[in-house]
């Protein structure tokens, strides 16, 4: 039987940050992961490009049953901690927007920075290597098809349930379960947001279409890229929403922000009444979308703006600023970045990550109640807590 004194199931983000610094305290690691490559959802994150973090990860942009949870490690191991890591590999970044930091060149280079210093610490890489049954009889005992593995402590970092394709199982939950762990409700998030059949009739030919808005849900607000697709809405500040909205709940766009389309039309009915509404509306939207949102306010197109009532100036605004859709679901996670929910922090130490009921048992990165927006708020999470439990395994 192969014995370690930390088996970590895992080897994505989370699990290999944490088989680095656990290797680097002189702990014998084993990681072991179904896929055949590890960090693939690094690898293809961001477009290829990974925002790995970004400048700053204040705990209000992570969602989580205890919001304070995250804190503790993200003081601890804080985004400047990993972009020094990423310096000294010699990975050249730039800032895209919002504070979000992407590598110049591939995302494999964080990949292979990983592997590179998993290698260096010691730790053990098993892929392809199917996880079956995990026992504790005083030390943990794990299944695997390669044979059994022994290990003083285990660490879970099997991440969530979004992209089954990428190999994303919830193995996590069924274990941290198995061991007295709550798991809060899971559902996807970051994740474009779908139409009901008739909605969609009136939408459709805007397929395509982006804009930057503002979209709202409740008593936040993102104003970030927005997107038409064929099923619904996606877009950064689509993606955003879709981690607070719940099922029935309206979202309001305001597909022009920042300006006050009410007193724009009136300042041009004086200056240009002869131009027609769709002309005044498709100087600052794409054409499609003035033509859909005159017919939604129920205007003809072709209307003089002269022939605009102060009423009509403000009903078309509205039509604008103030839209309320009601999305009926989310694309799932089938192509959901993360997923909200998970193992219930309650249960967890925020400084070690380890499990209060389960002496021994560490859960680290997306399987854990921490959920961030998009904007490299998620891979600082899995970076910060796999930091944290590799302190302390
Ligand atoms: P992660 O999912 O990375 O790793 C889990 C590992 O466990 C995987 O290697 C998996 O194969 C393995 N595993 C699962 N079940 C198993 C089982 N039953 N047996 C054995 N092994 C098993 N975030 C961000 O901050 N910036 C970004 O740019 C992006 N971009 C992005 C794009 C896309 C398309 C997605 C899907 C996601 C992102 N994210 C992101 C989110 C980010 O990828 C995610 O939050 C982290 O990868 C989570 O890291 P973990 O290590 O917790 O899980």
């Amino acid at each position: 039987m192969k014995r370690v004194e930390v088996a970590i199931l895992g080897a994505g983000a989370a699990g290999m940050m944490c088989a680095v610094e656990a290797g680097r305290r002189g702990r014998s690691v084993l990681v072991i992961d179904h896929n055949a490559a590890p960090g693939e959802k690094i690898r293809i994150s961001g477009g290829g490009r990974c925002n790995f973090t970004n400048l700053e990860a204040p705990p209000e942009r992570f969602l989580s049953v205890n919001p304070r949870f995250a804190i503790s490690a993200l003081r601890r191991f804080p985004p400047s901690a990993f972009i020094a890591r990423v310096d000294r590999a010699g990975i050249a970044w730039h800032e895209k927007t919002l504070g979000q930091l992407f590598c110049d060149g591939s995302a494999k280079q964080i990949v292979a920075m990983l592997t590179g210093q998993m290698a260096e610490a010691g730790a053990e890489l098993w892929l392809s290597t199917a996880i079956e049954v995990v026992e504790q009889d005083g030390d943990f005992v794990i299944q695997t098809a390669r044979g059994p593995v022994r290990a003083a402590r285990l660490v879970l970092a099997t991440g969530g349930k979004s992209i089954p394709k990428m190999g994303a199982t919830g193995l996590a939950y069924r274990i941290a379960e198995q061991f007295g762990l709550e798991v809060t409700d899971t559902r996807p998030g970051l994740v474009p947001l779908t139409f009901a059949e008739q909605e969609l009739a009136t939408l459709r030919d805007l397929a395509g279409v982006s804009v930057a808005a503002r979209v709202g849900c409740g008593r936040i607000a993102f104003e970030e890229g927005f997107l038409f697709t064929h099923r619904g809405l996606s877009g950064p500040s689509i993606l955003q929403i879709s981690s607070y909205w719940r099922e029935g709940q309206p979202v309001t766009v305001d597909l022009l922000p920042g300006t006050a389309l009410g007193p724009y039309l009136r300042a041009g009915r004086a200056a240009n009444g002869r131009m027609t509404l769709l002309r005044t509306l498709a100087a600052v939207m794409p054409e499609k979308l003035a033509q859909h949102v005159l017919a939604r306010a129920g205007m003809a197109p072709g209307a003089r703006l002269a022939d605009l009532s102060n009423a009509q100036a403000d009903h078309l605004g509205a039509a604008v600023h103030d839209w309320q859709v009601r999305p009926v679901g989310t694309e799932g996670y089938r192509t959901a970045e993360v997923t909200l929910g998970g193992v219930d922090t309650a249960g967890l130490s925020s400084q070690t990550m380890e499990a209060r009921a389960c002496p021994g048992l560490f859960v680290i990165g997306e399987a854990v109640d921490v959920t961030g927006w998009l904007g490299g708020y998620n891979f600082q999470w899995a970076w910060a807590s796999g930091w944290a439990a590799g302190q302390a395994v």
